[in-house]
């Protein structure tokens, strides 16, 4: 038995861990199996990287883990909660809303709403007062380098810049997990830097479980882990050392 005191709530080291995942959805008359029984696992301060072809099933795994998915088998336990998928959906969301942040390829911002206000509004939908939201919010954006754009609209912003909103705003919450799928692949070499930057800086000074989905075998260097799916089914899982410094190689 372990003398250590956990600090991180009964699952240990681990933000998320999941066992036997099981998706399938409808194809014509029969069904394709799209996770064929992912055990998945994540821990507090670990970049780790799911990599994998096309269709393999990495942003299905992302969801299944973050309960906008139901698998039809399989449990999810994340942070204190057993069973993610046993609360009812209104808990879902709540847990969802309190602990986890998400940041997409395609940003998903609201286009008529200034970077400021694009991350005050999840900060309010959380409960914080206004000034309280405001001041979190420019924290969080003068963190990735946008102090200066607080004002501007999705419309005036480059693609570096509207992903660096999209991470203030899931970083504003100081979320325990934070999923990314593909965070990177809309940017250029530069901006990606700064992207996979910045979730390092999430894992390693946050202490978040930063999971990350790539296509882009270069944004390795950055990894604490590096986990490959295949058709879905995990075909290797491998530590590394990071090197937070790496510079991203142009392609
Ligand atoms: N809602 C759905 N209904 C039917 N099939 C789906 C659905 N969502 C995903 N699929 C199928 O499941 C498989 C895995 O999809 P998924 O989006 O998880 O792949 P991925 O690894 O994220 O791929 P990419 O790298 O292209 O984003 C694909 O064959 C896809 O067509
Ligand atoms: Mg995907």
């Amino acid at each position: 038995m372990s003398l250590h005191t956990n600090v991180h709530g009964k699952h240990g080291d681990f933000a998320i861990e999941a066992t036997g995942l099981v998706k399938r959805f409808k194809s014509g008359k029969g069904f394709v199996e799209v996770l064929k029984g992912v055990d998945f696992d994540a821990r507090h301060g670990d970049l780790t990287m799911v990599m994998g072809p096309s269709g393999s099933g990495k942003s299905t795994l992302i969801a299944a883990l973050s309960g906008l998915l139901r698998p039809e088998q399989g449990r999810v336990d994340a942070l204190d909660v057993d069973d993610l998928w046993k609360l009812s959906s209104g808990r879902i969301d709540k847990f969802r809303l309190d602990h986890c942040g998400f940041i997409f390829q395609g940003f998903n911002l609201f286009p008529a709403l200034s970077a400021l206000q694009q991350v005050e509004v999840v900060l309010k939908f959380q409960g914080l007062t206004p000034a309280q939201a405001k001041k979190r919010a420019t924290e969080a954006l003068t963190e990735v380098g946008l102090g200066h754009r607080l004002g501007q609209r999705p419309s005036a912003l480059s693609g570096g810049e509207k992903q660096r909103v999209a991470i203030a705003r899931a970083l504003a919450k100081d979320p325990k997990i934070l999923f990314a799928d593909e965070p990177t692949s809309a940017l250029d070499g530069e901006n990606g830097q700064i992207v996979i930057r910045l979730l390092r800086r999430a894992a390693s000074e946050h202490g978040a479980a930063v999971i990350c989905v790539t296509h882009d075998p270069r944004l390795e260097e950055w990894a604490d882990r590096v986990i490959k799916i295949e058709d879905g089914v995990i075909i290797d899982d491998q530590r590394r050392i990071p090197n937070p410094d790496a510079v991203l190689a142009s392609h």
